[in-house]
């Protein structure tokens, strides 16, 4: 799969600078592009009271969402350490909110901090999927 244009990966990298993540000392950014063209980009952001923590994935829908887009076209999401050779795939339950908004072809890219990708498709990393059609939306 091609990369994502390098603006998508400096947005996620920029917001992961931003990481409220004193319990883990993961941090992880995510940017969205949406159809319409513009870039969603949020970090992770942790709770003392630890279940509260939120994924940088959800972050960034939620800023696409209020920003009034409603469709994924590829998401990057970079998170880790430089050098790991661990890219930081989006968890189980950030893998449903991305489906909420994407079709089983919407490019997922992730990255370690160094800059080194795996690609996938939201049908690799979500097959047989439940979503808005199963509810008939
Ligand atoms: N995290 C994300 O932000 N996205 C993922 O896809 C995996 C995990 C965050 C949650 C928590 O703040 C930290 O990484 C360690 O799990």
């Amino acid at each position: 799969m091609t990369s994502p244009a390098p603006d998508l990966f400096a947005a996620a990298l920029a917001t992961r600078a931003y990481s409220h993540s004193p319990y883990s000392g993961f941090k992880v950014g995510a940017a969205i592009r949406s159809e319409s063209g513009r870039i969603h980009a949020g970090c992770n952001v942790e709770n003392a009271a630890y279940p509260q923590g939120q994924c940088a994935e959800a972050t960034a829908i939620g800023l696409m969402v209020a920003a009034g887009d409603r469709r994924i076209a590829e998401i990057v999401v970079v998170g880790g350490e430089a050098g790991s050779g661990l890219m930081c795939t989006p968890c189980g339950g950030c893998r449903q909110r991305i489906r909420e908004f994407a079709g089983p072809d919407t490019p997922i890219h992730v990255y370690d901090a160094g800059g080194h990708r795996r690609s996938f498709t939201l049908g690799e990393l979500l097959p047989f999927s439940f979503g808005p059609d199963n509810l008939g939306f």
